[in-house]
């Protein structure tokens, strides 16, 4: 025990993953761009630099030398994290899926070419020109479609396209929201699914057997290519729900390698019979903040367990649960406060969790409804009832 931790990225889900690792006796150092992140708030020791500046980032890990460097977030230098695993550090769950999944288009190519899983059609363009060229071209990807920055996260810089017209207004967004320094987009089939879920699944190290372990599905809603709710169980055929198990399987271990562990958070959309693979978060997933309620183990604590090589036993599972996420709907509010928490909790098996986010953005998430019920609709409507109550001032 004791160990060492570096996490990368001190958002909400970093937060939890360092209280996880408090409880166990770990020693964590929280790094992100800015100070006073969540994580930061709860951790030993904090830095704040940029994770995608490769020497500070080298200089940040050489100089804690922790036993495992746990990324939090995609925009690092991940290709530092590759020459540090080669050095001898840990990189959870492995410098390979960090740097695989730092960029869309990389573990896109490894599910969808190298692996076969069945994704949505796609292709990539750096113009307007070559996005235009890529969506109306003949055997082109067509309309509607989504366009994404290859490298961003909840939703930004996404958009659908619906016409035309809507085009290089599309690329224009995308480049405006993307983080790093490649202006490559990524243009998606646009999937008309019937609901879309995260299959939590997890790594085991070699030393505890190496195996694969499932959480149930996760049911989610997304606006604006972020999270609103989600919810467990989420009913899945039993064909559809292997299928996907199957596909996380696969890309879980091709990701980890023999060595790697943690846990992993692999979407699917799902259309009748049909399981399409659309990414996957090489750590705790934010439509997996259900677990903080549904089940003993939660994602975070499943996610440490894995690292430090302990025994995962059998989840037990807490019943219909459901996360709904309370949102800022101003811009730029510094040491926000938060109005309605009372009557919020006035309502029976509702808890909250506020992040501590230094500053409110609109649309920015600031904290989280986790509710029970007696179905997954039930916790939904009552996660939802309750989140509204909440206002960040
Ligand atoms: N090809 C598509 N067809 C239909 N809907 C899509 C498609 N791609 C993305 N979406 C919708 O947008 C959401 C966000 O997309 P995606 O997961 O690729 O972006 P993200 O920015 O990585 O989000 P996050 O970081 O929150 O996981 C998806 O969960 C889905 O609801
Ligand atoms: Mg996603």
């Amino acid at each position: 025990m004791n160990a060492r931790i570096v996490l990368l990225g001190s958002g909400e889900l970093g937060k939890e993953f360092a209280i996880s690792a408090k409880r166990l006796g770990c020693r964590v150092i929280a790094v992100d761009r800015y100070d006073d992140a969540p994580a930061m708030q709860v951790s030993d020791q904090r830095e704040v630099i940029d994770m995608l500046d490769g020497t500070l980032l080298a200089r940040c890990i050489r100089r804690h030398k922790p036993d495992f460097i746990v990324p939090e977030i995609e925009a690092i230098r991940t290709s530092e994290l590759l020459k540090l695993e080669k050095a001898g550090y840990s990189v959870v769950p492995s410098a390979f899926a960090a740097h695989m999944t730092m960029n869309r288009d990389a573990i896109r190519e490894l599910a969808a070419k190298e692996l076969g899983l069945r994704t949505a059609r796609y292709a990539y363009a750096t113009s307007a020109q070559e996005l235009a060229d890529a969506i109306l071209a003949k055997a082109g990807v067509g309309l509607p479609c989504v366009v994404k920055p290859t490298m961003s996260s909840s939703g930004k810089g996404q958009s659908v396209v619906r016409t035309k017209a809507d085009i290089a207004k599309a690329w224009k967004y995308a480049i405006a929201g993307m983080r790093g320094d490649r202006p490559v987009v990524i243009v998606e089939e646009f999937i008309s699914f019937d609901y879309e879920i995260t299959q939590l699944t997890v790594k085991e190290r070699a030393s505890q057997g190496g195996g694969v372990k499932f959480v149930e599905p996760i049911g989610h809603r997304q606006e604006r290519g972020d999270y609103q709710e989600s919810w467990m169980p989420c009913p899945m055929k039993p064909a559809a729900k292997r299928a996907a198990r199957e596909m996380s399987a696969k890309v879980v271990e091709r990701l980890a390698g023999k060595n790697g562990a943690g846990i992993f958070g692999v979407e699917f959309f799902v259309q009748g019979n049909e399981v399409i693979f659309s990414e996957l978060s090489p750590r705790p997933h934010d439509t997996g903040m259900v677990t903080l309620r549904s089940q003993d183990l939660s994602e975070f604590d499943l996610h440490l367990r894995a690292i430090l090589g302990l025994p995962i036993p059998e989840i037990r599972y807490n019943g219909p649960t459901a996360s709904a996420v309370i949102l800022a709907t101003h811009e730029g509010t510094n040491a926000p406060e938060y109005a309605g928490v009372a009557a919020a909790l006035a309502t029976p098996s509702v808890e909250v969790r506020l992040f501590g986010k230094p500053t409110a953005r609109k649309h920015r998430r600031m904290g989280v409804v986790l509710a029970h019920g007696k179905s997954a609709d039930d916790a939904r409507k009552i996660a939802t009832n309750a989140a509204r109550k909440i206002r960040v001032e």
